[in-house]
């Protein structure tokens, strides 16, 4: 027999989040202590989901809803989903399909509309599984870059100027992963006046809603306009604390004359795929309908790290780092003459800290950057930090 070849779309595919994992392990074999600053999972440190939650799922699995679900969802979870969506001030709510993980959400939007040779606008620094997605239905990446000295803001100007024949739709992740950047509702605004102008399906990923520092304000896309069409993706993974339940959801909002068919090309591909992890959906109405008591207990944690975070990195030269406003990311610019993904992994090999270099999230050519996860507890945080200040102390003075 011969050797199997794979398909050739599997080489773009990257996942550098999980790609460093492969030298951390390595490096752990070797007995070094280890600080895992790389993966945006609260339940691997100190975070737990409402026990409320648990119970809904563990009732829902003794009622023997352990079958199918509809493929778009059970309709108490699609409910409670449409009452978020209203409460957030989204009108004009066409749909709502429940999928495993926003994931699979952007997967079958992505792929419900995309031909190949079209493109998306995906922000850059930005997280990588649309990149992903895109490449294995051979649509092209139309990239915008993020614009750091603007606290990471969007630049509409620029993501205008980007826009060609063949581009369908843009995508915005608020709060941002990687940035930890909250855009203003006027900079929103000028996204839906380009999607309106240039006829664009505007997909606002807002899986970190609840995760706000500062009495940020906040603006759900959707909620900005009800003449384009907008998919909200949202899930339970980062504020419900329950990444591994994989429930996430897609809400189709807008004109329904303009999105019945696209809605229900998503939906074929959602009932080819029969459905999403049925117990598993009983936890989504507890999770937003329930005491939301975790959330506030979360961020103030989080504060802590945040601040924690910005301060050690920035009392270093080579650091410079914006401060976020949700999510739990930092992505200081790097100062150094080695590339980041060589920094990355010097780091990880001599001080057993594990942190993402930029170029895995798309950056402008020329920076140089990390990804911090601020989960873990301060004490390590502390710890991991003054390991790097170190580190760089060694290499560079
Ligand atoms: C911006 C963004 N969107 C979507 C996801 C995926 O979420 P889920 O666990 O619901 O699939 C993540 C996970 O890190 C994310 O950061």
């Amino acid at each position: 027999m011969h050797k199997i070849i794979p398909a050739s779309r599997v080489e773009n595919i990257r996942y550098a989040i999980r790609e460093v994992v492969g030298l951390a392990n390595k490096v752990k074999a070797t007995g070094m202590e280890m600080f895992f600053l790389n993966i945006g999972d609260p339940n691997i440190f100190d975070f737990q989901p409402p026990r409320h939650m648990i119970d809904a799922v563990y009732r829902a699995m003794l009622d023997n809803h352990n079958g199918y679900s509809p493929s778009p969802g059970t309709e108490e979870a699609r409910t409670a989903v449409r009452r978020q969506a209203e409460r957030n001030g989204i009108r004009d709510i066409r749909d709502i399909i429940i999928t495993n993980g926003a994931s699979e959400a952007i997967e079958l939007c992505l792929t419900g509309l995309l031909e190949p040779g079209e493109n998306v606008l995906l922000p850059q620094p930005g997280y990588p599984l649309y990149a992903s997605i895109l490449a294995k239905i051979n649509a092209e990446v139309n990239p915008y870059f993020l614009n750091e000295d603007d606290n990471w803001n969007l630049d509409v100007a620029d993501i205008e100027s980007r826009i060609n024949a063949r581009t369908r739709a843009i995508v915005v992740i608020n709060p941002n992963n990687p940035t930890g950047a909250v855009y203003p509702k006027e900079t929103l605004l000028e996204i839906i006046e380009l999607a309106r102008k240039y006829d664009l399906v505007v997909f606002s990923d807002e899986i970190y809603d609840k995760l706000l520092f500062d009495n940020v304000s906040y603006t759900s896309m959707a909620s900005l306009c009800d003449d384009i069409p907008v998919v909200t993706f949202n899930g339970l993974s980062k504020s419900y604390i329950v990444p591994g339940f994989r429930i996430g959801w897609a809400i189709f909002s807008g004109p329904e004359e303009l999105m019945k068919d696209y809605i229900e090309g998503v939906n074929k591909m959602a009932r080819a795929r029969l459905s999403a992890n049925h117990p598993v959906q009983y936890a989504v109405k507890a999770a937003l309908e329930g005491p939301q008591d975790h959330i506030g207990s979360m961020l103030d944690a989080l504060t802590l790290r945040r601040d924690i975070t910005v301060s050690m990195l920035n009392d270093m030269e080579e650091f410079d780092c914006k401060v976020p406003r949700g999510a739990f990311y930092a992505f200081p610019t790097l100062n150094i003459p080695d590339r980041d993904e060589d920094f990355v992994k010097d780091l990880i090999r001599e001080t057993g800290v594990v942190t993402v270099h930029g170029s895995g999230f798309g950056q402008k050519p020329g920076t140089k950057h990390l990804r911090i996860v601020f989960l873990p507890n301060e004490a390590l945080l502390e710890q991991a930090y003054d390991k790097i200040r170190k580190f760089v102390k060694k290499r560079y003075h």
